[in-house]
């Protein structure tokens, strides 16, 4: 029988300061796809249900722990950042001896759960590094192997001769080491070096002189190990990320009509037969059932569409649900608490917010719908205005089944409108509607019979 895997701890480093963003902000709260870049990093920690995660913080540290307040993380101050060495040692006090560690960077955001369970797994006897091919010019430190192919040392760019410049294997910064070997080996660092400091990546030589084997892993994608060190570099990730998660989609069933101007911030579940057209958002959490289209320029959040709606180009769409079949937009504005029922319809420039639409209710242009209950085969004019706020309070418009509201009405809330009752256009009803009666409030209508429109006095020069 195969002995269990030690417990695993992880320790990300996030005390760098990030200088080649430019930025008042700490580099790790810049967002990825809408979340910081250690949101990304701690979730795939927590996915390896490790005994325990450490986040080594320093340069706007605060900000960085008020930020993630609530993650259930041991939080390490290291005061100056001298290297990663440095980092990993400040960590070590708060680590047991029978665990693996496993050192994450916090500027990583990409790396898997999957290649990080592979490279754990492989550091049982000696350590075991995350390395990959690099295909164009870099930095990243070169691993020096033997002419046995074994792994002898790690060689920083900046100290790395031409011949080991040359070198295409890179480290990826990722490695898992036994703690107790971290414990031997941390204290015998140097920081005679280009740098001046301590490097963690040292600590591989040292694991060969004391005649461990040291191990290795590779991503399966490249991504999973790009660093964040300048917005350049983060714009380009997001943009890798953000074709992962449209190629997953498409795997699903959705078809996008360009996979590039397609943003996901958050969670988007599609069922089968979804449409969406370019330069659509989606943020938070939004749930899109089979055969709905979206049109162009949308922006969704944390909001449901029913199946077969169609949302027209240009609506924005936030805290809302959409029945089956409904049509929104172009150019609509569905607000936190609209719901609309199957097959409601709400057109260009209407605006709906915590308000329920009924089935088959019509409300094609020009409006502003607020705290309202609104029948089913309701037809709602141009222009009509629910009007819920007194200055003080909000109030609740209802209008039964099958109403007519008259084109530029006004709906003086608290008010409600009887079922099959008809306003009259150009209403201001402050009043309840009694239901299957017409009711208007308008001035009768006259003609002032002789009226002249005045005329401009006739100009001499002319004629
Ligand atoms: C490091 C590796 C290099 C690897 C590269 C991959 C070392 C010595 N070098 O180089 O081999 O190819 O990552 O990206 O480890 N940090 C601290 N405290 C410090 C210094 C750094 O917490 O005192 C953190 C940074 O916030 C960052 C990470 O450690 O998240 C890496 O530091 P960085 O200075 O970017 O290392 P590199 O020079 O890129
Ligand atoms: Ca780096």
């Amino acid at each position: 029988m195969r002995a269990p895997a030690p417990p695993l701890e992880i320790v990300i480093l996030a005390a760098g300061q990030g200088r080649r963003m430019a930025s008042a902000l700490p580099k790790v709260l810049h967002t990825l796809a809408g979340r910081p870049l250690l949101a990304h990093v701690l979730d795939t920690a927590s996915a390896l249900a490790p005994r325990a995660i450490h986040v080594v913080y320093g340069h706007g540290g605060e900000r960085v722990r008020e930020a993630f307040a609530h993650a259930r993380v041991n939080w390490v101050l290291q005061a100056e950042q001298r290297g990663t060495g440095d980092a990993v040692r400040c960590a070590l006090a708060g680590l047991a001896d029978d665990s693996v560690a496993l050192v994450l960077l916090g500027d990583v955001p990409l790396i898997s759960k999957d290649t990080l369970e592979t490279l754990r797994a492989r550091a049982v006897a000696g350590p075991a590094l995350l390395t990959f091919e690099a295909h164009r010019e870099n930095q990243y430190g070169r691993i020096v192997r033997d002419a046995q192919g074994r792994v002898v040392r790690i060689v920083e760019w900046r100290d790395a001769d031409l011949a080991q410049r040359a070198l295409r294997e890179v480290n990826s910064g990722v490695l898992a080491a036994p703690v107790a070997c971290l414990r031997e080996w941390i204290p015998r660092l140097s920081s005679a070096n280009a740098q001046g400091e301590l490097y963690l990546t040292d600590v591989i030589a040292l694991a060969v002189a004391d005649g461990l084997p040291v191990a290795t892993a590779s991503p399966a994608r490249s991504s999973e190990v790009e660093g964040v060190n300048s917005r350049a570099d983060l714009a380009a990730l997001e943009r890798a990320f953000q074709e992962q998660q449209a190629a997953a989609l498409m795997a699903s069933g959705a078809q996008l009509m360009d996979p590039r101007r397609f943003d996901v911030r958050g969670t988007l579940i599609t069922g089968r037969d979804v449409w969406i057209d370019v330069n659509c958002l989606f943020e938070g959490r939004v749930e899109i059932a089979d055969d709905v289209r979206i049109g162009a320029h949308c922006i969704i959040r944390d909001s449901r569409i029913a199946r077969g709606a169609r949302i027209e180009p240009h609506t924005l769409i936030d805290g809302a649900e959409v029945g089956p079949g409904c049509v929104v937009g172009p150019f609509a504005r569905l607000r936190p608490g609209a719901v609309l029922d199957d097959h409601a319809r709400v057109g260009n420039f209407v605006e709906v917010k915590g308000a329920r639409i009924g089935a088959g209710t019509k409300i094609n242009h020009l409006s502003y719908i607020g705290d309202a209950t609104i029948g089913q085969g309701v037809n709602i004019g141009a222009g009509v205005i629910t009007c819920n706020y007194d200055g003080a309070r909000k109030h609740r418009t209802t209008i039964g089944d099958h109403a007519f509201i008259g084109s530029d009405s006004q709906l003086v809330a608290p008010v409600e409108i009887g079922a099959g009752a008809t306003i009259g256009a150009g209403s201001t009803i402050t009043k309840d509607a009694p239901a299957g009666e017409l009711t208007l409030s308008r001035a009768a209508q006259k003609t002032v019979s002789g009226w002249q429109r005045p005329s401009k006095p006739a100009r001499a020069d002319k004629e």
